[in-house]
C-alpha cells in the first residue's frame, strides 16, 4: 500500500496558509508549527476558512514545543526571511525528501548560507527548492515552453516588472499597523521590494536561462529607501542585467505601484511575447505574436489558491523523477543566485 505523503509547514501566516491548502488539495496530510499560538488560532479560526471556506480537522497545529520531527517527505519553511536559514538547516537534518523555502531565501547579509550548503552535502536524497511559485504556473510554464522552442526566433532581451503596491499584503495581515511592525519594512531582514517582489528578478534569471542567454555576468542597481519609525526599507528597486553571450535587460520591482503591475516581455528576432500577472480576476494573460501573424491574446484561468497547487503538483513531479532539479526553475541554485544579486545590490548602494 502506498502511504500517504506527509507534509511539515513551519509558519501559520499567509504563505503558510496557502502552502497547507495547496497541500491538502493533493491529497497529503499536513501539520504545521508556528512559534506564536496566535497565529495557529487565527489560521484555524481565520484566515484558512475566510480563504478557502471552512477549516479542515485533518490539519494539525503544534507550538515548537510540541513539534513532530522527522518521517516528513517535504517540510515547507513559510517564515519571515530573517528566520528561514537556522530553521532549514533544522529541517534538513530530518532529511526530508523535497525542503521548501520560502522567498527571498535568507537576508541580505547571507548569513547561514554557507552552514546550511556544508550540511547539504550530507543530504544529497533532499531536493531543495525556493518558493518563486509564479514561474510554475500555467501562464508562465506556457511562455517558458515558448522561449525554448525558439518559437519567436532568438530572444534579444528580457524585462520583468513586478510592481505591486503592498496595502494588498498588509490587507492579508489585519493585524500588523505598518511596515516598521514586520520584516517588510526592513531590508537587513529580507523586506523592502528588493526581497518581498524577488520573484521579478527571479523570472528574469529563469527566462535567461530558457532562452539561452548564458549565466548572469554584470549587474547595475538603484534602489529608493525610505525611513519609517524605526524601519528602513527600499520602496524601488532596480536592475539592469547583462548575461555571458552579451544579451541585456531589465527588472523593476516595488511596492508603490497601484494597481499592481506583474509583467514579463521577451523581444525576440522574430516576434514578442508577454506576460501579465492576474491581468482580470479570470486570471493571467499570454499577449503574443509571431511576425507576419495576427496578434493572440489568451486568458489563461486561474484563480490565487492556484499559483501554490501549480508549485506542489511541481513538487510531485520532482519527488516522481518526472522533472529533475537543476530543470526546476525552483531550484535552490537559482534562488541562491537572485539572493546574491540582491545583496550585492545593496552593498552597491551603500549599505
Ligand atoms: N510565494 C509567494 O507568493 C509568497 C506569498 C506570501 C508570502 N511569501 C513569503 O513567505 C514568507 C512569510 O510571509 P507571510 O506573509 O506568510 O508572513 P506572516 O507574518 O504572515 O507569517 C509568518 C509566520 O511565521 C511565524 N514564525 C516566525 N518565526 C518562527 C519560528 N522561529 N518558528 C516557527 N514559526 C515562526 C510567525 O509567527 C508567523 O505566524 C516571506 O518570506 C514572504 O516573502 C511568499
Amino acid at each position: 500500500m502506498k502511504m500517504k505523503t506527509k507534509v511539515k509547514v513551519i509558519g501559520a501566516g499567509s504563505i503558510g496558509n496557502h502552502l497547507t491548502q495547496a497541500s491538502r488539495r493533493m491529497g497529503w496530510d499536513v501539520v504545521v508549527v508556528d512559534a506564536d499560538p496566535k497565529a495557529l488560532e487565527r489560521m484555524k479560526n481565520e484566515i484558512y476558512p475566510q480563504r478557502y471556506g471552512k477549516w479542515d480537522e485533518s490539519i494539525k497545529l503544534y507550538t515548537p514545543d510540541k513539534e513532530p520531527k522527522g518521517g516528513f517527505d517535504i517540510i515547507m519553511i513559510g517564515t519571515p526571511p530573517d528566520v528561514r536559514m537556522k530553521l532549514a538547516l533544522e529541517a534538513l537534518k530530518e532529511n526530508p525528501k523535497l525542503l521548501h523555502l520560502e522567498k527571498p531565501l535568507c537576508t541580505p547579509d547571507m548569513k547561514g548560507v554557507l552552514e546550511f550548503n556544508e550540511e547539504l552535502k550530507k543530504h544529497p536524497g533532499t531536493i531543495v527548492v525556493v518558493g518563486y511559485d509564479n514561474a510554475v504556473g500555467s501562464a508562465l510554464v506556457e511562455l517558458a515552453g515558448m522561449l525554448e522552442k525558439k518559437t519567436f526566433g532568438e530572444i534579444l532581451t528580457l524585462d520583468v516588472e513586478f510592481r505591486e503596491h503592498w496595502r494588498g499584503i498588509f490587507s492579508a495581515h489585519s493585524w500588523l499597523a505598518g511596515p516598521w511592525e514586520t520584516y517588510l519594512g526592513y531590508w537587513k531582514r529580507g523586506g523592502g521590494a528588493g526581497g518581498e517582489h524577488s520573484h521579478a528578478l527571479h523570472l528574469w534569471k529563469y527566462l535567461a536561462d530558457v532562452s539561452g542567454f548564458g549565466g548572469i555576468t554584470d549587474v547595475k542597481s538603484f534602489f529608493d529607501f525610505k525611513k519609517e519609525r524605526d524601519a528602513e526599507y527600499d520602496y524601488l528597486a532596480t536592475f539592469l542585467l547583462k548575461t555571458a553571450s552579451g544579451k541585456v535587460g531589465r527588472v523593476i520591482q516595488d511596492v508603490i505601484t497601484f494597481p499592481v503591475k506583474k509583467w514579463a516581455r521577451a523581444q525576440g528576432s522574430n516576434g514578442f511575447i508577454e506576460w501579465v500577472g492576474n491581468a482580470s480576476p479570470e486570471g493571467d494573460l499570454l499577449r503574443y505574436q509571431i511576425e507576419g501573424s495576427e496578434m493572440v491574446e489568451k486568458m489563461v484561468a486561474k484563480k490565487r489558491p492556484d499559483d501554490f497547487y501549480c508549485e506542489t503538483l511541481h513538487y510531485k513531479d520532482l519527488l516522481d523523477g518526472k522533472i529533475k532539479l537543476a530543470d526546476s526553475p525552483l531550484s535552490l541554485d537559482r534562488g541562491l543566485e537572485v539572493m546574491k544579486i540582491i545583496s550585492e545590490g545593496y552593498k552597491a548602494a551603500g549599505k
